[in-house]
């Protein structure tokens, strides 16, 4: 397993001790909250609607049982006892003090973790599948190359003053479960005649101008993976914009540009960067790669398992919805969601975070990972064990059997936490999986995927939702505009716009007539909500939305 060097454990200590120092200052007035807030948005403190926020990095997901437990006590000691999983992949502590923020960042230096690059305008965690090491579609586990992407951006001298945030997500799998797409920076692992490198996209985000990243390379040797990300960076530190904060992402710089001049910049970049990398990056690579290698996982009978699916239909409901293949097919991936019907999703009380270190620990290589559908993972779990952990997870109520379905929703903090949000979207969420667990509805229109964002920031990702819900503020009132057909997947697409908006209390309403239309259109009960929009088209969906609407209006 990995393990923080000494070099990172030493600077990650600097920096807290540096941060204490600040807050100090802070305090006792020396330094005004404007003189405050760079240095606090280095170290992944925001201030929002009523409290500061703490946003902590779980590089690439990947979290160790110990440093779950001390996630928990962090909530318990200085929070209101839960964490919210975000969809980078990281976890956010919405009510801390400002005096106890040193000690919680301590409290995090001590199992090896942080919040830098958490914030501000750095290269930001990069993410990756949650099923990464693990999955029985994987080319290549992408966390050494993240790790040494962490590595080399971290403080990177010449990224100091970059134009806007920047953030990576790399894959490995063939399935694309982390949106590469939608990224300033997309990495997919790919072979070519038995080498691997990486496919490499650019330009994508989401936000007020969603665009889906377009190819600058189609193979990338590994060895090059550092000089060629340093070029595409410093291409862009160069010619980004910086008179407007709305243009300033990569997407604005490559669309401007267009991406055959972008692409040029960056190849004129490279010779000298890549003549600068002398090898110590692929010694690096070669070390994490051995501290990533799987673990040994001894041969275990998964007949057990199978029996018990025949007789258990509640086991049977749960391992449909939350067990994915393995590489070693004696073993599972399993998703705990963090969505019951009803709760803020992606929040875990300190109870299910020990919960969730604990059978980490008694049954799966003490290790644990966050999803960017803001889910927790437990990647190596023998067949044999799942009635056990199943039932754990139960009485821990951690066993909703909701992965991918209507109630596994992605939703933004929004009008609870945000200063930015201009409409609620987690409430919206708690209504919305309630309401179709109350109709009975649920396991009937399957596989479907809503994000919810409470502005045009996008942070829910509603922009590649089947169904996404965007909250906006018209005239003091909250308006919900609903876009069809986003696919955050390997045939990422953006949703469209159905048409006006909805006020709060019309927008439940307006996706039971959408998902009952579904229901009546759809060829059979295995074509999905998304593979019925494509072979149809908005229009019945729309007609659904809107004319049914009026037609009952009018009676
Ligand atoms: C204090 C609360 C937050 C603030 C002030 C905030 C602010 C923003 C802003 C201003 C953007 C637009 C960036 C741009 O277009 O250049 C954005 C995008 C985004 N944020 Fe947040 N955010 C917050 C919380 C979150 C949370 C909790 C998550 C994860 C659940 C998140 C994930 C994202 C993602 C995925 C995007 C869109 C991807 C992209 O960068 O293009 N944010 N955020
Ligand atoms: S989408 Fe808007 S409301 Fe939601 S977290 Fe981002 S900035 Fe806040």
């Amino acid at each position: 397993m990995f393990q923080p060097s000494d070099f990172d454990r030493a600077a990650v200590r600097a920096r807290a001790e540096q941060f204490r120092h600040q807050v100090a200052r802070r305090l006792d007035g020396s330094l005004t909250e404007d003189e405050f807030k760079p240095l606090r948005l280095m170290n992944g403190l925001y201030l929002q609607l009523h409290a500061y926020m703490l946003r902590v990095a779980i590089p690439y997901g990947t979290i160790n049982a110990r440093q779950m437990c001390q996630l928990a006590k962090i909530a318990d000691v200085w929070d209101r006892g839960y964490g919210h999983f975000t969809t980078r992949q990281n976890i956010q502590f919405n009510w801390p003090k400002l005096v106890d923020v040193p000690d919680m960042i301590d409290a995090l230096a001590d199992v090896g973790m942080h919040a830098i690059q958490t914030s501000g305008n750095a290269i930001r965690n990069t993410t990756t599948d949650a099923f990464a090491g693990a999955a029985a579609d994987e080319i290549a586990d992408p966390r050494p190359y993240a790790e040494l992407i962490r590595q080399w951006s971290t403080d990177h001298p010449e990224f100091q003053f970059l134009p806007r945030k920047f953030k990576i997500a790399i894959n490995g799998a063939r399935a694309d479960r982390a949106a590469i797409r939608g990224h300033d920076v997309g990495l997919q692992v790919v072979e070519r005649e038995g080498e691997i490198g990486f496919q490499v996209f650019v330009g994508g985000g989401l936000g007020r101008t969603p665009m889906i990243a377009k190819e600058l390379r189609s193979f990338l040797p590994v060895a090059d993976l550092l000089p060629y990300l340093e070029s595409i960076v410093a291409a862009w530190n160069l010619a980004g914009r910086r008179d407007n904060k709305y243009k300033a992402r990569i997407k604005i710089t490559v669309h401007e540009l267009g991406i055959e001049t972008f692409s040029e910049m960056v190849e004129a970049e490279f010779p000298a960067r890549r003549a600068a990398f002398k090898g110590a990056d692929q010694a690096i690579l070669a070390d994490l790669k051995a501290q990533f290698a799987p673990p040994v996982l001894p041969a275990r009978e998964s007949e057990s398992f199978e029996a018990a699916l025949n007789v258990d239909a509640l086991l049977r409901d749960w391992a449909a919805r939350s067990v994915s293949p393995h590489h070693n097919p004696d073993y599972a991936v399993v998703t705990v969601s963090l969505k019951d019907h009803g709760a803020p999703p992606g929040d875990a009380t300190s109870d299910q975070m020990r919960l969730l270190a604990e059978l980490a620990e008694r049954y799966g290589q003490s290790e644990l990972r966050i999803s960017h559908e803001q889910n927790v993972i437990l990647p190596h779990i023998a067949k044999a064990d799942l009635p056990a952990l199943f039932e754990a997870l139960r009485k821990g109520g951690l066993a909703t059997a909701n992965i991918g379905l209507t109630s596994d929703i992605i939703a933004c903090p929004g009008m609870d936490y945000c200063a930015l949000a201009t409409a609620r979207s987690i409430p919206l969420a708690q209504q919305i999986a309630t309401h179709f667990r109350d109709l009975g509805l649920e396991q009937e229109i399957g596989a479907l995927k809503i994000k919810i964002s409470g502005c045009i920031n996008a942070c829910g990702h509603h922009h590649l939702g089947h169904i996404g819900i965007l909250g906006l503020d018209r005239a003091g009132v909250e308006n919900y505009q609903i876009t069809l057909g986003g696919d955050a997947t390997e045939t990422m697409a953006l949703g469209e716009r159905a048409g006006p908006g909805f006020a709060y209390t019309e927008v439940i309403p307006a996706l039971e007539r959408l998902l009952r239309a579904y229901l009546e259109l759809r060829e059979n009960a295995t074509e999905s909500f998304l593979e019925t929009l494509r072979r149809l088209g908005p229009d019945p969906f729309k007609e659904a939305l809107y004319a049914e609407a009026q037609r009952h209006a009018a009676q």
